[in-house]
């Protein structure tokens, strides 16, 4: 099986969040299954030595899109193939953003482009003689990559099939109407079947209707999606295409996660050693000037700071973390409210509340490593791969009751404690006052040695790889090929 990912990141080369994980692990899964999968991003400056040092194997002069070439390499266990645009790509800093904070004005044709070599490599190929590849399925994700499965269905009959997975429905990829013409698109596709969303064009639309099989991150999204509270809009096509939907899991990758291994932790741990485990959380502790006793519990976030992670609820029920003697520490970038917000309640209580605003990988795996319990109360999650690194790591995830993280969870209620089962705490429906009970819950918790240290342990065995989701995206890809070509909508 041979499989083309197209993405607009992946770990650890470009990484703005969860996507960039899933689209580094999930091929390395995939090819211990003996899949062939190459990966095509842009080649955004990070990738600039490793296109010096790489292969060019194809060049394509697209009027309005530039001159556009794939250069092949190879690094950190995966084929990548990496799109060529200097005019399109080598940009500072974030892959959307400009300097000023607001998105490249011109997105639509800097993915336009990652979408049309996608096209090209999935029809024709790569390569030459024995070296050539042409992929079985072109695997696109989120919006960034939605025109690939548009131009491959739109263009002469191909063989490759083509999948679409959502990693967040908020993020639709919308561009004006007039744009139509600079992708080389027709009227004839501007229309409620095809790539119109609301008098928009919509790249994550386009992905959706001409991809042969449409995926999700987590069962619990999938089905939140066919609601108008969680589809955002998309409910519809979604809802009409229910039979090519589905939800798989994303995993962890166990090598780059392990804390027996870690070299970002102060002391490497294993669920047989936890005491270990004491010297991450003074380490914790002293890089943010915490002063916190072993029988108070330390919270931890590591996350954007945005409307969808629900952390303005958490600022909210602060002080009901701080009367119980709690602390927290909190990694992140986003919204300026929210990092105004928690820098205020550091400059507050500067001993028990520690905030860094930025991103930090290494920063990130202490954390996870030296805290308690990781809190994700987030108003919607299509997987959230923050709670499972937490379990992995001993730090027990609180969060909402929502997509993945419903999940992935297993909630300390009487039942769960009785069968000796559960791995953390959930809560619902997302309130700020289900928080706060949640968290209080949670410091009972604390006080239990022996409860919270079996609850570890448990959280730590369970099994957060990618093995058997590896496997449902392997049958699925499996199951493509005896389908006919779909070119669904239109
Ligand atoms: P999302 O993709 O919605 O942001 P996920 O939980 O799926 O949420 O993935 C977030 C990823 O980004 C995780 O790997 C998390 O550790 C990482 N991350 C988020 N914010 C930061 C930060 N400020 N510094 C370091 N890593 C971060
Ligand atoms: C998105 C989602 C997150 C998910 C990640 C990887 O960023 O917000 O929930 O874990 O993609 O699939």
């Amino acid at each position: 099986m041979k499989v083309l990912f197209v993405a607009s990141e992946c770990a650890p080369f470009v990484k703005t969040g969860g996507l960039a994980d899933v689209v580094s692990a999930l091929p390395k899964a995939l090819k211990e299954t003996g899949a062939s999968v190459r990966v095509m991003i842009p080649a955004y400056p990070a990738l600039a030595s490793l296109v010096a040092s790489g292969r060019e194997l194809l060049r394509e002069d697209d009027g309005f899109l530039g001159d556009l070439r794939i250069t092949a390499a190879s690094a950190e266990g995966l084929e990548l193939l990496l799109v060529t645009a200097p005019h399109l790509y080598n940009r500072p800093g974030n892959p959307y953003l400009g300097p000023d904070g607001r998105d490249w004005p011109d997105n639509h044709l800097r993915f336009a482009a990652l979408g049309r070599m996608a096209a090209i490599v999935a029809r024709k190929g790569i390569g030459r003689g024995k070296s050539s590849w042409r992929p079985d399925v072109l695997h696109a994700h989120d919006w960034q990559a939605g025109l690939g499965p548009a131009f491959l269905r739109l263009g002469p009959p191909a063989a490759a099939r083509t999948v679409t997975t959502i990693h967040n429905i908020a993020f639709q990829g919308l561009f004006g109407p007039e744009q139509l013409a600079l992708l080389n698109l027709t009227p004839t596709e501007f229309h409620i079947e095809g790539l119109e969303y609301f008098g928009n064009i919509s790249f994550l639309k386009a992905g959706l209707v001409w991809a042969d099989r449409i995926t999700t991150v987590s069962p619990t999204y999938a089905r939140e999606l066919l609601s108008p509270e969680f589809g955002m809009g998309f409910e519809g096509i979604l809802g009409a295409r229910a039979g090519d939907f589905t939800g798989i899991l994303n995993g962890v990758d166990l090598d780059v996660w392990n804390p027996v291994a870690d070299p970002a932790l102060a002391a490497n741990f294993g669920p047989n050693d936890l005491p270990e485990r004491s010297a991450n959380r003074r380490e914790l502790l002293d890089r943010f000037g915490l002063d916190l006793g072993s029988n108070a519990p330390l919270f931890c976030v590591v996350s954007r700071l945005t409307r969808q992670k629900g952390l303005d609820m958490l600022l909210e029920v602060l002080p009901r973390l701080l009367a119980r003697g709690a602390g927290l520490v909190l990694l992140g970038t986003g919204d300026g409210d929210l990092e105004a917000g928690f820098k205020a309640a550091a400059a507050d209580s500067p001993t028990r509340i520690g905030v860094r605003i930025g991103y930090d990988e290494s920063l990130s795996h202490l954390m996870q490593g030296g805290a308690d319990c990781i809190v994700i109360p987030s108003r919607f999650e299509p997987c959230g791969l923050t709670q499972l690194y937490g379990l992995r790591y001993g730090c027990l995830p609180l969060v909402a009751r929502v997509g993945g993280l419903a999940d992935t969870v297993i909630d300390l209620n009487e039942a769960a404690r009785a069968a000796g089962v559960a791995t953390g705490f959930q809560f619902s429906p997302t309130t700020s006052t289900n928080l706060a009970s949640a968290i209080d819950r949670c410091c009972d918790a604390f006080r239990d040695r022996e409860l919270w240290e079996g609850m570890m342990r448990r959280a730590m065995r369970h099994p957060v790889g990618w093995d058997s989701s590896a496997e449902a995206y392997l049958a699925l890809y499996s199951g493509l090929s005896a389908v006919p070509e779909s070119g669904k909508c239109i």
